[in-house]
């Protein structure tokens, strides 16, 4: 591979200085802001864990990494570039944010089941709500054809019943139903972070997503309804059809809830299937202070246990109680050790991320500390993780969101190689790089 096609970067890169600059400056001031109000709402220990992440993020190194962010070349390359645009076969910006990537068994023109990479993620052409959910496909992870919409949001109560997508992929559903998709998936929704998993046994493919909205009691709070959102088709390629969306399992008898007055919210969430085939799901809970992991029923549709039955331990785990982490994502290492990494709560800003692993998946969770190293280590390089997944050869890649809170659907994708060494897990910065 050549420099020589960079060298025209070199002078924007005083450009890219100066927004980054301004980015700082806004960011710490929203900072600033946001650690008075923690204060004021009084110092409990989660929101001690907020500010040091605060802290240590206005700490954050101001080196210039980014020199390649105005490249637009990705997407052509037999390479990646982290941060800079990515554009689908068709020359469009890849909407598949919040996303994940994997292997996975899907029909080929001619029906024969083949082997792809697909990415399953946020289509933030509508911005921040309603989002649909995007597929993708690629062979080598570098060039991607975009497979379509998959799960639609909806306009309108009515466009359910006069749309024919709509008639078809909801045929047979109640008006009572109908409505239900129509609150849970309309365009003011949230609809973000959807994982998708093959069910090998049913042969669906089924794809959860964090389901958020307005309540009566909080009209002005978009992530008050707080719920995992589940749709289901016969293809990875759609249509995917809502089925409904639940609370998921809380805090049991005896241990101390950190946000009491609201059960089984599920924020920031992703998917796991472990080598047994057993689906799992880690979310955000308790006002985004403490994740869980709950495991999947045989279809991956629902929980195996009713949240009011589930048994702590066996059915589902609390990690890390008040800690206030997000954007889990979990992988089982070659090692057979499980890694889950996550990030701070700080909306569309990047902090630093946090690896935890162990040895069983309900069994002990390690706190590794911050997996990346060098200069933006601080923040995840500007990024929020989303996936951990295994390319063919081996190569780990750690996938994660570069959000740009004012133009959601230029936000940047940062995929960056991990190493796993004596069940330690490293991130480390490349401008370029190949798998
Ligand atoms: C952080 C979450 O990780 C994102 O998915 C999104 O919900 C933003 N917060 C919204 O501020």
């Amino acid at each position: 591979m050549t420099n020589m096609r960079y060298q025209k970067e070199t002078d924007p890169m005083i450009k890219i200085n100066a927004t980054k600059g301004h980015r700082h400056a806004k960011n710490a001031l929203l900072c600033l802001g946001l650690a008075a109000g923690l204060a004021l709402n009084g110092c409990s220990s989660s929101s001690l864990y907020s500010l040091r992440d605060l802290w240590e993020w206005m700490g954050r190194g101001t080196e210039t990494l980014y020199h390649m962010q105005d490249y637009e070349g990705q997407g052509q390359d037999n390479f990646f570039t982290p941060g800079a645009r990515w554009r689908d076969t068709d020359g469009n910006l890849i909407q598949a944010h919040g996303g994940q990537v994997q292997q996975m068994l899907v029909p080929d023109e001619n029906g024969d089941m083949v082997t792809r990479y697909v990415w399953v993620g946020e289509d933030k052409n509508s911005g921040h709500l309603g989002n649909c959910v995007a597929v993708y496909t690629s062979e080598d992870l570098y060039h991607w054809e975009f497979r379509g919409d998959v799960l639609r949001s909806v306009k309108s109560r009515e466009e359910l019943d006069t749309d024919p997508y709509f008639q078809t992929v909801y045929a047979g559903y109640t008006d009572e139903q109908l409505d239900h998709v129509f609150e849970c998936i309309n365009t003011e929704a949230v609809i973000e972070r959807p994982k998708m998993l093959h069910n090998e046994k049913t042969g669906k493919y089924v794809i959860w997503f964090h389901n958020d909205n307005l309540t009566e009691a909080n009209p002005s709070y978009k992530y008050d309804v707080g719920m995992s959102g589940v749709a289901i088709s016969d293809s990875p390629f759609g249509p995917f059809r809502f089925v409904d969306r639940y609370r998921l399992s809380h805090c049991p008898e005896g241990q101390i809830d950190c946000y009491p007055t609201s059960k089984g919210e599920a924020r920031d969430m992703n998917l796991f299937k472990d080598t047994d085939g057993t689906g799992y799901v880690v979310y955000t809970s308790e006002n985004n202070k403490t994740l869980y992991i709950s495991k999947l029923n045989e279809e991956y549709t629902y929980l195996c246990t009713d949240p009011e039955k589930a048994v702590y331990g066996v059915d589902y785990i609390r990690l890390f109680p008040g800690a206030m982490r997000e954007a889990p994502a979990l992988a089982k290492g070659d090692d057979g050790r499980y890694y889950l990494i996550s990030s701070s709560t700080t909306g569309w800003m990047s902090n630093q991320a946090r690896m935890w692993s162990a040895d069983t998946i309900f069994g002990n969770w390690q706190n590794d500390g911050n997996p990346c190293v060098g200069a933006d280590a601080g923040i995840t390089f500007d990024s929020q993780s989303t996936c951990l997944f295994r390319a063919e050869n081996g190569q780990w890649i750690y996938c994660g969101d570069r959000w740009n809170g004012d133009e959601l659907y230029d936000s940047r994708y940062i995929w960056l190689p991990v190493t796993f060494e004596d069940g330690r897990a490293t991130i480390q910065w490349k401008e370029t790089w190949e798998w």
